[in-house]
């Protein structure tokens, strides 16, 4: 029986009656962008979250440019981003205008770190963007400890917290991607921008249109930018979810490691103050590309993901220029591997993964 890397497919199962009901009352109030559906939303999640502001965008990268310009970047000015992250987080930066500045992560929790941002730091640094990576919230109260403004990219940790604080509630604002696979995934294309700070609230939402609040004045060059009513009504009942979704990938994570896992591969690290909602469960392997085949013979879907980091994307020369050494990043590049996660990881899959890997790495 193989087991898929994600599963899109059997959470939404029970819900497909009310998934159709409310695409039916979109329909048929016939308002299909920044109507009730999206006002609900932003209330709902803001609402979860525990923060002031939700402002629904149309995707994940869109939202940190907006973020990072609501936050009051410049061109020119430098952003501190992780390398080791999807290629959205810094490009997001590059399209606000910014110049990205590659920092390390810590081996053990894969986040940036206070002492890895400070290494890349200068006059000209105006902002962090700390990325949640794989659903394991980064140390962001401890980087704002810095003195500058923590974008908390949490696109990949919808339902995770640390310190009993929604991750997404950690930073000066916080972006969601809403994208199928994430964690609160909609049916399309959606994201989300979160923030106590009310000026902040305010031009993101102007950003997101044009640059206008009334649709007549235009007081910015923004964007078109909208999360749509359709996946803003689907959302709302996604996010009625999310909680018992993130319980089922932690059940999950936790199997792995109960059905020892860890003799065969290197586990990741959870501070003791996070609960991760795990988007991804990612283990290390010396040999991983080796053992991905091996899982691969073995009907495992897994996979290594940013095996080319950032700041080594063609993209991103003329920005990487000044990264000197990621040595973290690049080990943990070469050496990742997601293996199959999902809210409904069952005990058997669990098991059979965990066996499919002890034979994949046993030669080794
Ligand atoms: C860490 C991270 N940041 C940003 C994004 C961009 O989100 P989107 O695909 O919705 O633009 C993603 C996911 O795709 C992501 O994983």
């Amino acid at each position: 029986m193989a087991v898929p890397l994600f599963d899109t497919v059997t959470p939404l199962r029970p819900l497909r009656a009310a998934i159709e009901a409310r695409i039916a009352e979109v329909m048929a109030r016939g308002v299909f962008i920044l109507g009730p559906e999206v006002a609900a939303f932003e209330h709902e999640f803001a609402a979860y979250l525990g923060v002031r502001h939700v402002v629904g965008v149309g995707n994940g990268t869109d939202a940190i440019t907006i973020a990072l310009r609501a936050l009051g970047i410049r061109p020119g000015d430098e952003v501190v981003v992780p390398s080791l992250t999807f290629y959205a987080t810094a490009e997001a930066a590059a399209t606000a205008g910014a110049t990205p500045v590659f920092c390390d992560v810590d081996p053990a929790t894969r986040n940036i770190t206070p002492d890895t941002v400070r290494a890349v730091l200068t006059s000209r640094t105006k902002a962090i963007v700390a990325v949640d990576l794989f659903g394991c919230p980064a140390p962001v109260p401890e980087l704002r400890e810095l003195g500058l403004p923590v974008l908390e990219d949490a696109a990949q940790a919808a339902g995770a917290s640390l310190g009993g604080r929604r991750a997404g509630a950690l930073g000066d604002a916080a972006t969601f991607s809403f994208y199928p696979s994430k964690n609160l995934g909609a049916l399309g294309d959606g994201g989300a921008i979160a923030t106590d700070d009310d000026d902040v609230a305010e031009l993101a939402r102007t950003l997101r249109f044009h640059g206008s609040r009334d649709k007549s004045t235009f007081v910015e060059i923004g964007y078109n930018s909208r999360l749509d009513e359709i996946q803003a009504a689907v959302l709302r009942l996604f996010l009625v979810e999310l909680d018992g979704w993130a319980a089922g990938r932690r059940a999950a994570a936790c199997g792995y490691a109960e059905q020892g896992l860890g003799t065969y591969c290197g586990l990741p690290a959870v501070p003791a103050d996070a609960e991760p909602a795990w988007h991804l469960y990612v283990v290390t392997h010396p040999e991983a590309d080796a053992v991905l085949a091996g899982l691969a013979e073995r009907g495992v879907r897994a996979r290594g993901y940013y095996r080319t980091p950032v700041h080594r994307q063609p993209a991103m020369a003329s920005f990487a220029a000044r990264a000197t050494e990621l040595p973290a990043t690049d080990e943990l590049a070469r050496t990742n591997i997601a293996l199959p996660m999902s809210p409904v990881l069952s005990s058997d899959q669990v098991r059979e993964v965990v066996a499919a890997a002890a034979a994949a790495t046993g030669q080794r």
